[in-house]
């Protein structure tokens, strides 16, 4: 302890073939006469570090690591090992290498006095502990990068751990309801593993260096100017590409799996447009907009679009389809396999105008018996041309865009209509009859009423028989 009280002084040999080298350190040795450092001679071998021994009396020799023509083992071996122990430092001015690494361009002052004082502490340590065959700055320095590697490292594992822990108990999934469900849910989980590890690794090493290694009051140096390092940035660049392609690998593997088709499925078309949902059930004359699906069926679902692109979606189902107008050449198709009895609900997953939220159909997962006794039930059309209209402009998605209590959506309302003049956007008039309404379903865009603009699906003409036609205008004209 009196040691410290009064800095010793400190002589230094430095040992390199490069003038400019021993020069360099030299006059950065000196500009810190106050460490107590002096810089005693500059040789450049081991023989002329051997003779001036006796003369100079150095306690530490710095070699130059990068110089081929020293052979630092022999350093190493003569002077560490020798029956008068000298300390020897390697410097080399490359990182990644067995020694202190020294860049006079990129080395700031505060680490000078870092270095420095590492020759300063292992020295007072080497009076106590027994000698080493390696120079023990290196030793020290070592030893701190691995302690705050080891925290570090113990934080990602304690953050990651009570991320998976945390988020496990919130539910962030829906209920699981199909089969199709099970391999993406797999996926999820570890996806979602991965992730936590990820985001834990990104954080805490921020956070930690942000708080351990933060600039000290009164410091105004920069800091190490820092090339690259080989190694980590090959496993930098490895690690995620093997993460990558193993998460395609799984990937691949899941959607194969929901795609999985079973022997004879049931098939149910479905038929999106602005702004409903339309499900046939073929081999029956069932069309309606709700879904019903048997439990534990396979169901494939054959979809297509009147107008735009819209998607289909049953969260808890898990799988998602766009689905696309032009026909049955874009026709899409996706598998469900319901596994839990319930009601569940379509949404549209695809931004597909004003009233885009609003798309929705109900979804009902039922038993075999009471999917079976529904189908009956549904092909039973009524007698009644009024009802029967009613019961198509449900179906069809007339009353998404039409109402039928006097109130305004995006078309005219229905209530009342019949018989009415009506102003049309060229500013001409027209009476609301038989001929007028079959027109406007037939060919919407022909005569829009003021007010109103062109969005109706113009492809009726294909969907609906003439008889459906005159059901809905005597439907409309029984709304008084
Ligand atoms: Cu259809 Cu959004």
């Amino acid at each position: 302890m009196e040691k410290s009280s009064q800095p010793k002084t400190r002589r230094v040999l430095i040992a390199s073939s490069h003038a400019l080298f021993g020069q360099g350190l030299r006059s950065l040795l000196e500009e810190r006469k106050e460490t107590g450092v002096v810089v005693v001679g500059m040789v450049a071998n081991l023989e002329e570090a051997i003779e001036s021994l006796h003369s100079l009396d150095p306690d530490l020799i710095i070699v130059d690591y990068d110089d081929e023509q020293l052979n630092r083992d022999e350093f190493l071996a003569r002077f560490v090992e020798g029956e008068k122990e000298q300390r020897v430092v390697l410097l080399s001015l490359q990182s990644g290498k067995e020694a202190l690494v020294y860049d006079r361009r990129s080395l700031a002052a505060s680490e000078i006095d870092e270095w420095l004082q590492d020759i300063t502490i292992s020295e007072e340590s080497q009076d106590e502990t027994p000698k080493m065959n390696q120079p023990k700055t290196i030793d020290g320095n070592r030893r701190r990068n691995m302690k705050h590697l080891v925290i570090a490292g113990i934080l990602v594992v304690i953050v990651t751990v009570g991320l998976i822990i945390g988020l496990e108990n919130i539910n962030l999934l829906p209920v699981q309801a199909s089969a199709q469900a099970v391999p993406i849910d797999n996926l999820f989980g570890i996806e979602f593993k991965i992730i936590a590890f990820l985001f834990s690794l990104i954080i805490v090493f921020m956070i930690y260096s942000i708080v351990v290694f933060r600039r000290k009051p009164g410091d105004t140096e920069d800091a190490a100017h820092i090339e690259g390092n080989m190694k980590l940035e090959v496993l930098w660049t490895i690690a995620p590409l093997i993460t990558v392609l193993f998460l395609a690998y799984l990937g691949g593997q899941s959607l194969a799996e929901t795609m999985r088709s079973d022997p004879k499925p049931l098939e149910i078309k479905v038929i999106g447009q602005q702004w409903s949902w339309r499900f046939e059930y073929p081999g029956t004359n069932v069309v309606t907009n709700i879904m019903m699906m048997p439990v534990n069926k396979q169901a494939v679902l054959t979809m297509t679009s009147n107008d735009v692109i819209h998607s289909f979606w049953v969260p808890e189902f898990r799988v998602k389809q766009d689905i696309l107008p032009g026909g049955e050449e874009f026709e899409r198709q996706i598998r469900i396999t319901p596994t839990k009895m319930g009601e569940y609900k379509v949404r549209c997953a695809e931004l597909c105008g004003q009233q885009h939220a609003e798309m929705r159909a109900i979804v009902k997962v039922v038993s075999q018996e009471e999917f079976e006794s529904w189908i009956i039930d549904e092909s039973g059309l009524s007698d009644d041309p009024v009802e029967r209209g009613m019961q198509w402009t449900e179906q069809y998605g007339c009353l998404s865009c039409h109402s039928t209590d006097g109130s305004k959506l995006v078309g005219p309302t229905w209530k009342g209509v019949f018989g009415n003049q009506e102003t049309l956007s060229d500013g001409s008039t027209v009476t609301v009859d038989e001929e007028y309404i079959r027109d406007s379903i037939l060919n919407p865009g022909a005569n829009i009423v003021q007010g109103f603009s062109n969005v109706m699906p113009a492809n009726f003409s294909q969907q609906l028989t003439d008889q459906q036609i005159t059901d809905i205008i005597l439907y409309i004209e029984s709304l008084k």
